[in-house]
């Protein structure tokens, strides 16, 4: 009886002193086990008289319930200890500042180079103007001067639909929609992707992007194309960079011109990109040929156009010093990374 009275004080101080669950299932096998203290005790029990036997038993049992009561309520308490435990420190502060060193991406090299271009017209009164990828072949070759038989079809391999339907070849067709639908006078860009049957190489890529400037209004001439276009060139690629207009062949241009600027890598004095000449060709101009304008419905003696049609990748490749197109429409993140 004794022996019982101590071991329960016992367990009792014990249970007060444990901190874990673990402490606890070891307290409860060192009492409670095969070769616990009480079980010790209930081995010895044959040894008793009957009547002694009975009381021992009875007094034993009360312990037993009484200790497994306070196992099951300490067990509940160190639970909820450790749950509290775990909210502490998996607790979120929602008010903490976010961290922001996440990677970010950055605008490709191609519509960095568009939206600068785009800019700089914009902010030379330009608006913008958009026409459509797949054209009726009249508005894409017809009705800008180049009738079916036009030896100059051929400049562009073309990817028909069918017979009157097709992928532009160029942004120039958005001349003949805004001659169409917009009153002149007018000052319009229209950006947009063409198409063309060409195989893959370091200059040529079947889609790819140009920019259409078109200016109608009363009395305009080559000099408003040349300031138009200077404006443009400095604004783009700085004040310091020389133009020159060289005498080209556009059905729909009269005269027409191609627009070359010095060489933005060596600067003038020749090198491999300008194959040392110290000049780069960017773009096709000229004055619009009055068919064009009457081919739209318009007196080509009261209205004159002005026109240029820009490959925006060449422009990105100057600007970057990229010397193969095939990285600006492959989207190779380890080239587009430097951007
Ligand atoms: N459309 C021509 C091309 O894709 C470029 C061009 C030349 C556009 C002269 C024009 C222009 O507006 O006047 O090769």
């Amino acid at each position: 009886m004794e022996s019982l009275e101590e071991i329960r004080r016992e367990f009792l101080a014990r249970l007060d002193q444990i901190r874990s669950e673990s402490d606890l299932n070891e307290l409860n096998q060192e009492v409670f086990g095969k070769s616990g203290r009480l079980t010790a005790i209930l081995r010895t029990m044959g040894q008793l008289s009957k009547e002694h036997r009975a009381a021992m038993g009875a007094a034993v049992n009360e312990v037993k319930r009484e200790l497994e009561q306070r196992v099951l309520e300490r067990r509940a308490e160190l639970k909820k200890r450790a749950q509290e435990l775990r909210f502490l420190r998996d607790a979120l502060d929602v008010t903490e500042p976010a961290d922001f060193s996440l990677p970010r991406g950055s605008l490709h090299p191609m519509t960095q180079t568009y939206r600068e271009i785009r800019n700089a017209l914009v902010g030379m009164g330009f608006s913008m103007f958009d026409g459509p990828e797949i054209e009726l072949d009249d508005n894409n070759f017809t009705l800008l001067n180049l009738p079916l038989d036009h030896p100059a079809r051929d400049m562009q391999d073309t990817f028909y639909i069918n017979n009157k339907v097709l992928l532009r070849t160029h942004t120039s067709p958005c001349e003949i929609r805004a001659l169409q639908t917009v009153k002149p006078p007018f000052r319009l860009i229209m950006p947009g992707r063409v198409f063309r049957v060409d195989e893959v190489d370091a200059t040529h890529h079947p889609v790819f992007m140009q920019i259409e400037g078109f200016v109608v209004d009363k009395n305009l001439n080559i000099a408003n194309l040349k300031g138009t276009l200077d404006s443009f060139v400095h604004a783009v690629f700085g004040d310091n960079v020389k133009t020159r207009l060289r005498p080209s062949y556009f059905p729909f241009t009269e005269p027409s011109a191609e627009l070359d600027i010095s060489c933005t890598i060596c600067g003038g004095s020749g090198c491999r990109v300008c194959k040392g000449t110290g000049w780069i060709e960017i773009l096709g101009c000229g004055v619009t040929n009055p068919h064009e304008i009457m081919n739209c419905g318009y007196d080509p003696m009261e209205w004159r156009g002005i026109a240029f049609g820009v490959g925006v990748d060449r422009m990105a490749s100057l600007k970057y010093g990229i010397s193969d197109v095939r990285l600006e429409y492959e989207n190779d993140a380890r080239f587009l990374r430097q951007f």
